[in-house]
C-alpha cells in the first residue's frame, strides 16, 4: 500500500480537538456540553461585515490578486495607521486566516533545520506551521506563578544557537492570556538585533485586553524594520472565524516577495473573506468597545468562580480571551475525557482543553486546563458549577498525589 509521507505522519495533533469525539459520543447520550475548549466566541459576526456579503452581486465570484485585493490592503494600512502603526498597503499581504500567515511566514524564512524560539506554553498550531516549515520550535517555559510573563531574556538567549532563526511571541498569548509590556518587547528586541534573528509576532487578539495601557505592536519597536513580522487576522477581531481573513505585515521586502511566491502559487486568498473584511476594516468605529466590555465582564466572572474553587489556581489575564488555570488533579487530559465520558450535572457538562498540549517539555502543564470565556456568564455559570463538582468527585477516584496547591 502506497505510505504517507513522513512529514504528514509526524505532524502534531491539534490538541484542542483530542477529546472532540468524545463531546459527540456525550452528546448522543442527550448531554449538553459547555464548550470553554475552543476559541470560537458566540459574538456576532461584525453587521457591515455581513452586509457587505449579503449585497454582494457579481456575475463570477472570480479570483483575485495573490497579495489581496488593494481596496482591503488600503483599509488595513489605515486600521494599522489609526492604532499609530505606521504601515502602508505595500507592507501587506492578504492571507486565507493568521494560519495561512504564519504557515507562509514560516514557510520563507526557514530551512529544514532551522530553530525557532518560542515561550511555553503556545499556542499549540505553531507546532504544526513550525513542521511544516522543517523548523524546530525550542521552548523557554514560563510560569503560571507568574502570571505567565515573559522568562527573562538571558533564558532565551542560553537557547541560541547556530540553527536559530527567529523568535516567535503571541501577544497577547493564546493560551495565557498575558500581555507583554513594552519592556519585555524591548528586551526581546535588543536580543533579536544582536543575534540579527527574525521576530515573529503573533497579534491576532491585539483588540482583546483589559488593562489600561494598548497592546504596543512588535510593529512599533524601534530598528527592527528588517525583522519583524506580524501575522494577523480578522477572525475573533471581527468574529469572522468562518470567513478566513488574516494577513501579513512585514517592512522587509525580501521576506514580503517569498512569502507572495506562496501566495501566488495558492492563487488567491478567499474573494468573499475580502469582501467582508474591507467593510468590517472600512467600518470599524466603536465596535470594540463593547465587546471588550463584555470579554472584560466574562474574564472577572470565569476568574473568580476558578478562584473559589478549592486547589484551583489561576492568574487573572490581561488579555485574549483564554485563561490557564491549574486544577487539583494529576493529569487534566484525563480529567477532561472523564468529564466528557461519564459526569454530568442536571444533564450538562463542559469541555476545557487540557494544557499539556500548549507545552513541548515533557510533562509540562500537565495539571492544567485552558478554558475559552467565549460564552455568556450563565454559561460560564453553568460550567464552573459541573467543575466544582466534579472535582469533588473526581478527587475521590483519583490516586492520592502528594502534589501542595496551596498557593
Ligand atoms: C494565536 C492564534 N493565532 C492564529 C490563529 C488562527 O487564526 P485564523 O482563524 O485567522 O486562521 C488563532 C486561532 O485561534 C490563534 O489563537
Amino acid at each position: 500500500m502506497p505510505k504517507v509521507s513522513h512529514r504528514g505522519s509526524t505532524m502534531p495533533d491539534s490538541p484542542i480537538r483530542k477529546l472532540d469525539k468524545y463531546a459527540s459520543e456525550a452528546k448522543e447520550r442527550g448531554i449538553k456540553v459547555i464548550h470553554l475548549n475552543i476559541g470560537q466566541p458566540d459574538i456576532a459576526s461584525h453587521p457591515a461585515a455581513l452586509k457587505a456579503i449579503a449585497e454582494y452581486t457579481s456575475e463570477i465570484l472570480a479570483y483575485t490578486p495573490s497579495p489581496g485585493i488593494m481596496d482591503l490592503r488600503i483599509q488595513m494600512a489605515k486600521y494599522y495607521n489609526r492604532m499609530d502603526i505606521r504601515v502602508a498597503p505595500e507592507n501587506i499581504l492578504v492571507m486565507a486566516g493568521g494560519s495561512e500567515a504564519l504557515c507562509f511566514t514560516m514557510m520563507s524564512i526557514f530551512d529544514e533545520g532551522d530553530e525557532l524560539i518560542a515561550p511555553e506554553p503556545l499556542y499549540a498550531n505553531f507546532l504544526a506551521f513550525a513542521h511544516m516549515a522543517g523548523a524546530t520550535l525550542v521552548p523557554v517555559s514560563s510560569d503560571i506563578h507568574s502570571g505567565f510573563e515573559l522568562p527573562h531574556v538571558s533564558r532565551f538567549e542560553e537557547k541560541i544557537g547556530p540553527r536559530t532563526k527567529a523568535i516567535l511571541l503571541c501577544n497577547p498569548s493564546n493560551p495565557t492570556g498575558y500581555v507583554y509590556s513594552q519592556a519585555e518587547l524591548h528586551d526581546i528586541a535588543q536580543l533579536v538585533l544582536k543575534h540579527d534573528l527574525f521576530l515573529i509576532v503573533d497579534e491576532v487578539y491585539r483588540e482583546f485586553f483589559y488593562g489600561e495601557v494598548n497592546i504596543m505592536s512588535a510593529l512599533n519597536l524601534e530598528s527592527l524594520e528588517q525583522h519583524v513580522i506580524v501575522c494577523d487576522s480578522a477572525s475573533k477581531r471581527f468574529s469572522l472565524c468562518g470567513v478566513r481573513l488574516g494577513n501579513v505585515v512585514c517592512r522587509n521586502k525580501a521576506v514580503l516577495d517569498t512569502i507572495n511566491k506562496y501566495s501566488q502559487a495558492r492563487l488567491s486568498a478567499p474573494l468573499m473573506a475580502q469582501v467582508a473584511g474591507i467593510a468590517a476594516y472600512k467600518a470599524e468605529g466603536s465596535y470594540f468597545e463593547e465587546i471588550r466590555k463584555t470579554y472584560r465582564k466574562r474574564r472577572d466572572y470565569l476568574h473568580s468562580r476558578l478562584c473559589g474553587i478549592p486547589g484551583v489556581v489561576a492568574p487573572l489575564p490581561e488579555g485574549a480571551f483564554y485563561i490557564m488555570a491549574r486544577l487539583p488533579v494529576a493529569d487534566t487530559e484525563a480529567f477532561c475525557k472523564w468529564l466528557l465520558t461519564d459526569f454530568s450535572l442536571n444533564g450538562y457538562t463542559l469541555m476545557m482543553a487540557p494544557a499539556s498540549g500548549f507545552y513541548i517539555t515533557p510533562g509540562q502543564g500537565r495539571e492544567e486546563v485552558r478554558l475559552a470565556y467565549v460564552l455568556d456568564e450563565s454559561a460560564i455559570d453553568i460550567a464552573m458549577n459541573c467543575l466544582e463538582k466534579a472535582l469533588e468527585t473526581y478527587r475521590l477516584l483519583e490516586p492520592v498525589t502528594d502534589t501542595v496547591y496551596l498557593i
